[in-house]
């Protein structure tokens, strides 16, 4: 449990902003989304990828999307397994969906101009209170908290809090803390100054206190407690589960299946992947011929083994065998691409492992 209500003094709080921000001005990342005046739309996308995502990895994806759809308007008029294929390989797909129609909805609904409130941002599909507040601090100077996983280890820090990091009442409390903080003047630079700090300085592992310009003003570095802070949940060992990729060739092309609009993955393509057959070793070429046949009424040869690889998602640890089978006729829905035409379908960076091992063969 959080302690409750910690009051955080006027000069405390006037130091804080001051040593954060000139600290911010002068070692800031220079960015492609950056900027003195920078384009709220251009904010929105970033920030939707930043989410859950490095800096560093984000800045080509960031670069090939903002090239393909310069403005709110290109994205609401482009086709969604378009926008799908410029976010391949960044993961967490749902993303990209409410960037897309949060960008409809812009167009839709608000003339084409990004709002410039909270509340209007917060209205709009997909966009949680920590976008709404990056866009609104960041794109239009208002003075609007934002929390993120950054944020909030700086905060635990600063104040020592010892709660768990994501319990409920600690995340109340640390939004109320980034509310109280948050300036009035440069709100944009000082949210990005705290994620800044969170991501180069006040680390997970070995943060660099030595080089910390608040490290005078943080109650875990006065305890000498920053290395136990933020307090994490124990997690469970994530579940594991056996899945089968089958590469159906036919002539040289491979068969692509599109997965449900819900769910995991959500609209992408990839080879058929049986997710609820027995446990491997259990499963033989004859098992999958036979479900190929049911799922997606292919006629094959029976499917020959490959490959195994395994795959991290957030909640889970994908086996999966990859087989290889020679197809015989054409599969409800499907489309038959060669293995490299495999790009221009949007994939998932699992697909484009089998795709990649099937390849190599
Ligand atoms: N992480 C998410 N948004 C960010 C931003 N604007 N600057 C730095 N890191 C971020």
């Amino acid at each position: 449990m959080a302690r409750e209500g910690i009051q955080v003094k006027p000069a405390r709080r006037a130091a804080l902003r001051r040593a954060l921000l000139a600290w911010y001005r002068v070692h800031h990342r220079k960015l492609p989304w950056r900027s003195a005046r920078p384009d709220a739309y251009h904010v929105l996308v970033s920030e939707a990828m930043l989410q859950q995502t490095q800096v560093a990895t984000v800045i080509a994806y960031y670069e090939r999307f903002i090239t393909a759809f310069p403005t709110v308007h290109d994205l609401a008029a482009a086709d969604e397994q378009d926008v799908l294929r410029l976010w391949q390989g960044l993961g967490y797909y749902r993303r990209a969906r409410h960037l897309h129609t949060a960008a409809r909805a812009i167009v839709g609904q608000h003339g084409g101009t990004v709002p410039d409130d909270v509340e209007s941002l917060l209205s709009l599909p997909g966009i949680g209170r920590y976008t709404a507040g990056a866009v609104a601090s960041i794109a239009f100077g208002r003075r609007a908290p934002i929390l993120d996983g950054n944020v909030a280890r700086v905060l635990s820090r600063w104040f020592a809090i010892e709660g768990v990091i994501d319990d409920p009442a600690v995340r109340d409390e640390l939004w109320r803390l980034a509310e109280e903080l948050v300036p009035e003047e440069s709100p944009g630079d000082f949210n990005q100054a705290m994620m800044e700090l969170g991501a180069t300085v006040c680390t997970p592992r070995s943060p660099l206190c030595l080089t910390c310009p608040v490290a005078s003003m943080c109650r875990a570095n006065e305890l000498g407690i920053v290395d136990r802070l933020p307090t994490k949940r124990v997690k469970r060992k994530p579940t594991r589960v056996e899945y089968h990729a089958v590469a159906v060739e036919r002539g040289g092309k491979f068969l692509f299946v599109q997965r449900p609009a819900k769910g995991l993955w959500a609209g992408m393509w990839q080879f058929p992947m049986a997710e609820s057959l027995p446990p491997t070793g259990a499963v033989t070429g004859k098992v999958l011929q036979t479900w190929l046949k049911e799922t997606h009424g292919i006629t094959c040869a029976s499917p020959r083994r490959v490959d195994e690889l395994e795959h991290q998602t957030t909640h889970r640890t994908v086996g999966v065998t990859l087989w290889r089978a020679s197809g015989k006729n054409t599969a409800k829905g499907g489309v038959w691409q060669s293995i490299d035409g495999a790009g221009e379908l949007p994939v998932s960076r699992l697909q484009r492992r089998c795709a990649e091992l099937v390849r190599g063969q």
